[in-house]
């Protein structure tokens, strides 16, 4: 993945190749570093791409230091930071921002975690998805998405993709395009990095919070969109077998977008090929993601979040 020249790293600005980890940090010894995927979208009347749900993301950051026991490291100066990001680099396409807060200190497994701020872009348009209007194919894993048993479910914290790379890599070893993870239960909960979608009788359905699964943003999204487009949706527990039955299925995510999903475990889904429930939200999607900004809706936002994360 390229990384834009500059990045913003323990409160500079430095070229990417400066952005260096010690060796003897918690971050390295321990796995320890929060973090976000915010997208940049470019306007259609052009200019420098704009961050889109950023407030969402901003609030699940500081829910995942908490989480993590990580003091603040200054997360209120990240929207000023990114749009300098997109000026320095003067990103005029879409593109990927990543914001760290990974400590840097060395010392125990014990020892206070500091962390510092670090602001990274990529460039990044549409996946192949999207791009080549294919359907994944996908494993239902046995391996499971870590409980809250484990580790918090909520924090976006790196340790937390060992597993799932795991599951993803056999299942492309065993020829297809992803996986879901499955919770404790043996219940579905969501991909590696995105979250799950089924449709049943013109009803979207996805893993409640609760089945350990990320409060994802564009599974929000999702979640308050659908009713206003006339599409029922239903927070809940999913089994294989439903999805094995769905009509439509995809997974959604930040960096991801939407990727439709024809098959579970080699069973087709009943509209695969017409996949209407999906469509119409990807369309939404990508006129929300333009839209031109406007007053921030700060109750919204804070009543969504509250809702459903
Ligand atoms: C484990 C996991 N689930 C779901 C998602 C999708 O979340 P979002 O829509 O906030 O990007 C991601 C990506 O961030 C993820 O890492």
């Amino acid at each position: 993945m390229t990384v834009y020249p500059h990045v913003f790293f323990q409160d500079r600005w430095v070229s990417s190749a400066e952005a260096v980890v010690p060796i003897g940090s918690l971050a390295m010894r321990y796995g320890l570093s929060v973090f976000e995927g915010i997208r940049l979208y470019a306007p259609l009347d052009g200019g420098r791409a704009r961050a889109f749900l950023l407030a969402e993301h901003l609030d699940r950051m500081g829910r995942s230091l908490q989480a993590m026991r990580f003091p603040d490291p200054g997360l209120s100066a990240l929207p000023d930071i990114i749009t300098e990001l997109a000026e320095r680099n003067d990103i005029r396409q879409d593109a990927y921002v990543r914001v760290a807060a990974t400590p840097l200190n060395a010392g125990q497994l014990g020892e206070p975690a500091l962390p510092r701020l670090s602001v990274t872009a990529s460039p990044m348009g549409r996946k192949r998805w999207l791009n080549e209007g294919r359907s994944m194919a996908l494993q239902i894993s046995d391996r499971e998405r870590g409980s809250s048993a484990v580790h918090p479910p909520h924090a976006k914290n790196i340790a937390n993709y060992a597993g799932p790379r795991l599951a993803w890599l056999a299942a492309k070893e065993a020829g297809f395009d992803g996986c879901v993870l499955v919770n404790r239960h043996g219940r579905l909960a969501e991909a590696p990095t995105a979250a799950l979608f089924l449709v049943r009788d013109g009803v979207l359905y996805t893993p409640a919070l609760s089945e350990d699964v990320l409060p994802s943003i564009t599974r929000a999204w999702v979640l308050r969109t659908a009713p206003t487009l006339g599409i029922p949706v239903e927070e809940t527990e999913l089994t294989r077998q439903q999805a094995w039955s769905a009509d439509e299925a995809f997974l959604c995510g930040t960096g991801l977008e939407f990727a439709p999903v024809a098959s579970f475990d080699g069973h087709l889904c009943r509209l695969h090929e017409k996949q209407p429930i999906t469509r119409r939200l990807v369309i939404e999607y990508f006129q929300d993601v333009r839209r031109p900004a406007g007053p921030a809706p700060a109750q919204e936002v804070a009543g969504v979040s509250g809702r459903r994360d």
